[in-house]
């Protein structure tokens, strides 16, 4: 993409609205827009990031079995008066009332419309196990939408549903939901420690939020720093295995969000170098709810021994649109946004120091050219502004790569590469730093 033909708004001045360091960045460099009071528009390049995040999601939500589909937006009350959630819900449930006058809202879970999908569908217990997902917009209207994007009413999720026989079979779906979601913050460039979660009137063990240490996070937690070094299993992991001894090595240290926390049991758990209170970001939370729906709404399957049983079920969320803010908090510096790769809206920065002059804007398209022909992502800088504010630009939004063409290196057959993340520069010329780049990306 040329810079000079791209629709990117970028803010030279902080925005006073934005109070965490995501949401400033977000706006100044253009990712999204707000429309009304949480409500946002993703702009191109937030866009961008928005759709990688998402399609690292899906990947291994596929690896780990779950099914892929797209229920609506809208959804009837009808379902909602069946599980008895319709009045429970509250203020937080955008009511409809369509032109028949029948009542409609705008969906903010879907426990009950998967529920009635499945029910109408399946029978019998041969056709489970299933994991059946979506990612569609939700929309609850929060008391206090704040910091952009990361508490929206309107956002963008991930909802899996898990559909089993016995309560045994709904503990493996969850197990598996556990790991794909420990490998997705893992190749999101994200740290994130399952801790015990509040699992409601329903109790057990079976509820874990996943959360992204980050000083400006929503959520007091406790845990045991060793948990911090951990990470996930690779991509060749087995899901038809057995799982439950990689839960436990995730589960075996304390930790806990505020409403699960225990001082007595961590002081008694935890050595107290160990010890870790911080605050965090809540990415993903996984639940095991049994027949919480499937009893009120009648999602029976005939068992192997002819009788009707309820389906034991859970439901595993994670904030795909408020993950591109966690993101950039855990993952930024004074200058701007740092993306780790596998989400950077574009892979290079190719600046051209002097637009118009032949030489150098030869280099350019040369380098554009057969990096596009890679494969690879580059946002080009063709635009006539000064050095400086095109190297502050491309600091702010973060590119992992930069690659500066001017005619000054070019004199000596040169051209620099720059790694966002480290700052490291080099000089090479212009066929070394193609290789360099595509060999690394
Ligand atoms: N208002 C919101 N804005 C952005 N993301 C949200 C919002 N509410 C929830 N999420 C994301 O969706 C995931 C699943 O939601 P859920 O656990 O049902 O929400 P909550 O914890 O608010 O009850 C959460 O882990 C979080 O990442
Ligand atoms: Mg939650």
């Amino acid at each position: 993409m040329r810079l000079s033909q791209y629709f990117l708004p970028t803010l030279r001045d902080d925005p006073n609205e934005a109070e965490i360091v995501s949401h400033r960045l977000m706006l100044r460099t253009g990712m999204i827009r707000q429309s009304s009071a949480g409500i946002y528009s993703w702009l191109p390049l937030g866009h961008r990031v928005l759709r990688k995040i998402e399609q690292i999601v899906r990947e291994e939500q596929d690896r780990s079995g779950a099914i892929e589909m797209l229920m609506p937006t809208i959804q009837s009350a009808d379902i909602w008066r069946e599980s008895g959630r319709y009045e429970d819900y509250g203020k937080e449930m955008l009511r409809i009332t369509d032109r028949h006058e029948r009542e409609m809202l705008y969906g903010p879970t879907n426990e009950e419309l998967i529920t009635e999908i499945f029910r109408d569908s399946v029978k019998s217990y041969r056709d489970l196990p299933r994991n059946l997902y979506h990612i569609q917009w939700k929309f609850r209207d929060e008391i206090r939408p704040r910091f952009g994007i990361m508490r929206g009413r309107e956002f963008l999720m991930k909802d899996a549903y898990s559909f089993d026989l016995t309560e045994q079979g709904a503990r493996e779906s969850y197990n598996k939901m556990f790991v794909a979601y420990l490998r997705t913050f893992e190749r999101l460039g994200l740290k994130s420690i399952p801790m015990a979660a509040d699992t409601g009137p329903i109790g057990g063990d079976l509820s874990h939020e996943f959360i992204v240490l980050a000083e400006t996070g929503e959520s007091q937690v406790f845990c045991d720093r060793d948990l911090i070094e951990r990470s996930a299993p690779g991509e060749d992991i087995d899901y038809s295995a057995d799982l439950t001894s990689i839960i436990e090595d995730w589960t075996d240290k304390y930790a806990a969000t505020e409403e699960k926390h225990d001082p007595k049991r961590f002081e008694a758990e935890v050595a107290s170098e160990s010890r870790m209170s911080a605050r965090g970001i809540e990415v993903g939370h996984i639940f095991y709810f049994g027949t919480k729906y499937s009893e009120p709404m009648n999602c029976k399957v005939q068992g192997p021994d002819g009788k009707l049983v309820a389906v034991q079920c859970g439901s595993y969320g994670i904030g795909v649109s408020r993950l591109a803010a966690a993101i950039i908090e855990a993952s930024h510096d004074e200058d701007g946004i740092i993306w780790p790769d596998s989400v950077a809206p574009y892979r290079v920065a190719l600046i051209n120091l002097k637009a118009g002059d032949e030489e150098t804007d030869a280099a350019c398209e040369d380098l554009y050219g057969k990096l596009e022909n890679a494969g690879i992502d580059v946002l080009y800088d063709d635009t006539d502004e000064r050095a400086g504010a095109k190297f502050a630009t491309m600091d702010l939004l973060g590119l992992p790569w930069q690659i500066i063409v001017g005619p000054r290196g070019l004199k000596q057959g040169e051209i620099e590469i720059k790694r966002r993340a480290t700052g490291e520069r080099q000089s090479l010329t212009p066929e070394a730093a193609f290789k360099r780049i595509v060999d690394t990306v």
